[in-house]
C-alpha cells in the first residue's frame, strides 16, 4: 500500500508545534510495518542549508491557482528509510515565519493543489493520501473536484490534531483563491456562519477523518472542545476514530540524551538523581530533599495557567521546588517571573524554549503538571513518563487516555477532572504525599519509564482504516 502524508512542517525539518512530532514519526512507524509512506511539504526558507544539500531536484511545473499561473519545483530526499517531497516556491515559502502571513489561505491553497497537481508526473502513485490540520484540507476537495480521473481511486483521510485552527476565510477566496464552485459554499461544505471553513469542508469531502486521542474524539462532539463545529462532527462521526498519538522513543531516551550530566535507564534509574541536582545547580534552586514538579508549556490560557497562577502560592508552600518553562502570553510571562522574585530558590521561571533544557527539567524533575483545559494529544506528558517524571494532569483528550490515575497497580501518574484550582490542588498534594513514600514513588516512576509509548501501536491503528478505505 502506498500512502502519501501530506504536512505543513515535519521534524526534523522544521517545527512549530506537536504536528511535526508525528509527521516526523508515523511514516518511519508505517514503513516499519511494510507500507510505502512517503511526506510531502513546503520548502520554507527554514529549511536550511544542511538539508537543500541532500536533496535532489526531481521536475518543475506550474499550477494553476483560480487565474494565477505559479511556479512549483520538486525535491526529494531520502532520510530516515523515508522518502520526502519538497515543493519549492519562493514567493509563497521564502517568509520569515511558516505561520502567520496575511496570504496563509493563498499559500497553503497553492501547497495543496500542488500535491494533487504533482502526482501524474511522479513514479509512484498513492493509494491514500492523509492530510492534516486545516492547512492541507483543500486535499480532499480537489481530489473530489478533479474531473480527469487519475484521482478516482485514492482516498483521502484527513487527521485533526487541533479543531481550534480551522482555516477560516471570507467567502471571495473561494472563486478567486482556491479556483472552486460557489455550490461548495452554496450547499453549506464550507460555509460556516459567513465564512469560508476548510476544515469543515475537509470532515464533509474525506473519506475518513481521525483525530490524535479517543477521548478527544468523543470530546469533538460537544461545542466548546469542537470550537463550533459539533454538529459537523456528529453528522460525519459514522467515518471518524480517535488514534492516540506515539511518541519517538529513539529521540527522547534519558539513556541516550546528549544533555543530560548522566544518563538513565528504567535498569539503572540512579543517574536520574544526578540529572536533578545538577538541574538544581544549573537554575539556582535549592538542593533540598523535596519534589520538584516542572511546568513545559505554551504559556496560554487554554493550558491552564490561570489555574497555576491561582494556586501556585499555596502548592510553592508545601515546600517543593517549581520550575516553568515555555513562552507566551505577557501576563503569565511576567506572572512567573515575578513568582520567581518572590520565591528565591524555589521558583525558577525559564520565559524561553531551549532543548538543552527542557531535557534536563524532563530528567531532573519529579512532576509535569498539565492542567490543560484541552489536549488533542499532547506530547509533554509521554516525554516525562519516560524520563521518570510522573505526569499530574487533567483527565482530558490524550492526557486521560495516556496516563492511568493513581491508585492503582497500573498507575502512572495522577489525575483530576473539574477545571478548577482546587482540584488541581487537592490532586498535587496528594501526589507530594505520595512522593515522601519512597518506595511506593519509585515504583510509580518505573512504570512510567517502561511503559509502552512507541508508534508500533498507533501505526497498526492507521493501517487498519487505510486497508478498509482501499
Ligand atoms: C496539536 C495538539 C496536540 C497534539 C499535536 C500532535 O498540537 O494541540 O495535543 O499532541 O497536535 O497531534
Amino acid at each position: 500500500m502506498n500512502v502519501l502524508y501530506a504536512v505543513s512542517e515535519a521534524v526534523p525539518f522544521v517545527k512549530t508545534g506537536g504536528l511535526a512530532d508525528v509527521a516526523g514519526s508515523l511514516p518511519k512507524a508505517l514503513r516499519a510495518q511494510g507500507t510505502d509512506a512517503r511526506v510531502i511539504l513546503p520548502l520554507y526558507s527554514a529549511i536550511g542549508e544542511k538539508w537543500r544539500l541532500k536533496m535532489n531536484f526531481c521536475f518543475y511545473t506550474f499550477i494553476n491557482l483560480a487565474w494565477r499561473r505559479q511556479y512549483c519545483g520538486v525535491f526529494k530526499l531520502e532520510y530516515g528509510g523515508v522518502v520526502w517531497y519538497f515543493i519549492d516556491n519562493e514567493y509563497y515559502f521564502k517568509r520569515d515565519s511558516i505561520y502567520g502571513c496575511y496570504d496563509d489561505g493563498e499559500r497553503f491553497a497553492f501547497f495543496s493543489k500542488a500535491v494533487i497537481d504533482i502526482l501524474p508526473m511522479l513514479d509512484w502513485k498513492p493509494d491514500i493520501i492523509n492530510c492534516n490540520d486545516w492547512q492541507t484540507a483543500l486535499i480532499p476537495l480537489y481530489v473530489r473536484d478533479d474531473s480527469t480521473g487519475y484521482y478516482n481511486n485514492i482516498k483521502t483521510v484527513f487527521t485533526i490534531h487541533n479543531i481550534e485552527y480551522q482555516g477560516r476565510f471570507g467567502k471571495d477566496i473561494l472563486g478567486d483563491v482556491f479556483g472552486l464552485s460557489d455550490e461548495l459554499y452554496n450547499s453549506g461544505i464550507l460555509r460556516y456562519e459567513n465564512d469560508v471553513n476548510l476544515m469543515k469542508g475537509a470532515i464533509y469531502k474525506s473519506d475518513y477523518i481521525t483525530t490524535v486521542s479517543p477521548s478527544y474524539a468523543n470530546e469533538l462532539r460537544d461545542s466548546f472542545f469542537a470550537c463550533g463545529l459539533h454538529e459537523v462532527i456528529e453528522d460525519n462521526s459514522y467515518k471518524l476514530t480517535g488514534i492516540l498519538n506515539g511518541l519517538d522513543i529513539e529521540r527522547y531516551d534519558p539513556s541516550t540524551d546528549i544533555y543530560l550530566s548522566e544518563n538513565f535507564s528504567p535498569e539503572e534509574p540512579d543517574g536520574k538523581a544526578a540529572c536533578k541536582a545538577d538541574l538544581c545547580r544549573e537554575l539556582g534552586l535549592e538542593e533540598s530533599d523535596t519534589p520538584i514538579i516542572a511546568c513545559i508549556s505554551r504559556l496560554v490560557g487554554h493550558k491552564g495557567f490561570d489555574l497555576i497562577s491561582d494556586a501556585l502560592d499555596r502548592i510553592v508552600s508545601r515546600g517543593i521546588r517549581f520550575i516553568i518553562l515555555g513562552t507566551g502570553e505577557d501576563k503569565y510571562e511576567s506572572f512567573f517571573r515575578e513568582a520567581e522574585n518572590r520565591y528565591k530558590g524555589r521558583v525558577s521561571a525559564n520565559i524561553m524554549y531551549s532543548e538543552k533544557r527542557a531535557s534536563m527539567i524532563y530528567a531532573g524533575a519529579d512532576m509535569m503538571l498539565m492542567p490543560s483545559k484541552s489536549e488533542p494529544c499532547g506530547l509533554t506528558q509521554m516525554i516525562a513518563m519516560r524520563y521518570g517524571s510522573v505526569p499530574i494532569v487533567r483527565a482530558v483528550g490524550g492526557l486521560k487516555d495516556s496516563v492511568r490515575p493513581y491508585p492503582s497497580d497500573t498507575a502512572t501518574g495522577f489525575t483530576f477532572l473539574g477545571y478548577s484550582a482546587e482540584d488541581m490542588e487537592r490532586t498535587v498534594n496528594y501526589a507530594i504525599d505520595i512522593w515522601y513514600d519512597r518506595e511506593k514513588w519509585h515504583e510509580l516512576m518505573l512504570r512510567d519509564m517502561v511503559e509502552d509509548l512507541s508508534w508500533s501501536r498507533s501505526a497498526k491503528e492507521y493501517l487498519k482504516i487505510y486497508d478498509s478505505l482501499i
